[in-house]
């Protein structure tokens, strides 16, 4: 068994799982987007990890772009406002675009940048998400893949992270409450 981190509550999701999971939506992307050009579109920071795997598991050639937003500082808890702090290299106008996201929580983040994309005029524009927390939704949006529906905890691992740390765990696990209770 791998060390646990101390700062981690429990292991929601193992490597082994993770990876699974990952085989299972790059089979289901693969199979919807064959004979197309599919652009990923990658939000930084938190989906860099998701995006890595992701990408090799869609059996497609893909192209893979990133945007990163600000709406956390280094909180856990969104504040409804959203800037984009990098924009894409390239228009999408035309492009099949496949936003990458870590986790779909209040929808705050991806109801405001698939605003901001459709207006661009891509051919098709979807969601993947590796998390969902559907219980905290304040926004009217849904991913068109999603790794898996999670309960309303704060969670860390595969990319995701408190105050920039834990990105690297290599699970998804719950955080212990104190670590963002703490003054
Ligand atoms: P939303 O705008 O509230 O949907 O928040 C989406 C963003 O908040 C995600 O891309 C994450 O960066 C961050 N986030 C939400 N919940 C968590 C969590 O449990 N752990 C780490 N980051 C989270
Ligand atoms: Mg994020």
């Amino acid at each position: 068994m791998e060390q646990i981190h101390e700062d981690v509550e429990r292991v929601l999701f193992s490597e082994a799982q993770l990876k699974a999971r990952v085989e299972e939506l790059g089979a289901a992307i693969a199979a919807d987007y064959a004979g197309r050009a599919l652009l990923l579109v990658g939000i930084l920071k938190g989906s860099f990890i998701f995006l890595a795997d992701l990408c090799r598991a869609i059996r497609l050639p893909c192209a893979v772009d990133f945007m990163a937003v600000s709406s956390y500082g280094s909180g856990s808890r969104s504040s409804g406002r959203v800037n984009i702090t990098k924009d894409l290299s390239q228009d999408i106008a035309g492009k099949d675009v496949l936003i990458v996201e870590d986790i779909l929580d209040s929808g705050n983040t991806l109801f405001y940048l698939t605003q901001v994309l459709r207006m661009r005029g891509p051919a098709s524009l979807r969601v993947c998400t590796l998390l969902d927390k559907p219980e905290r939704r304040e926004k009217d949006i849904r991913a068109d893949y999603r790794g898996f529906p999670i309960p309303d905890a704060f969670v860390v691992g595969y990319g995701l992270d408190y105050a920039e740390r834990y990105r690297s765990l290599p699970y998804v696990g719950i955080l212990k409450s104190e670590i963002y209770s703490r003054p």
